[in-house]
């Protein structure tokens, strides 16, 4: 089994950026625990970060085929993209949507996810350990679907 882990703008600045919010972990540790949570998993994976809408649009459009589940934090775009919405409804791949922070009890404008309309989970509010969960439950969510 395969995964995509998706990251959109500004996670590149983990660390650095509204520790108060996000915490003084930076990116890299980020994704060295992505990997360890997918090894214990037995899952392969592969983690993208973009600051640009149309390219995380076409990485997206390039995992059909190629990859059996999609975990996405599509940060700022979250609240504003139809374009990942659709790029994620037409390939079909199975997603999760992470954020770390608690964004249902953040400001108004964070309220709307168009992403959500998709995922088939939503984690948040749970710090880097959001993406851990949606590892391990992506991959029994995939494997009780094909059963
Ligand atoms: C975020 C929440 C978004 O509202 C924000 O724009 C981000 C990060 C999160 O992980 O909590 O960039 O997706």
């Amino acid at each position: 089994m395969k995964f995509l882990i998706i990251n959109g703008p500004n996670l590149n600045m983990l660390g650095l950026r509204e520790p108060d919010v996000y915490g003084r972990r930076d990116y890299a540790t980020l994704c060295a625990l992505c990997e360890a949570w997918c090894a214990e998993a037995g899952v392969e994976c592969e983690i993208f970060q973009s600051n640009h809408e149309g390219v995380i649009v076409d990485r997206i459009q390039e995992a059909y085929g190629k990859v059996d589940g999609i975990i996405i934090n599509p940060a700022a775009y979250t609240h504003t993209s139809v374009a990942i919405l659709d790029a994620l409804k037409a390939v079909g791949i199975p997603t999760v949507e992470v954020h770390i922070s608690k964004v249902s009890e953040r400001e108004e404008f964070r309220q709307v996810s168009f992403v959500r309309l998709y995922a088939a989970r939503t984690i948040e509010g749970m710090g880097f350990d959001g993406y851990g969960e949606a590892i391990r439950w992506l991959k029994s969510y995939i494997l009780t679907r094909k059963n």
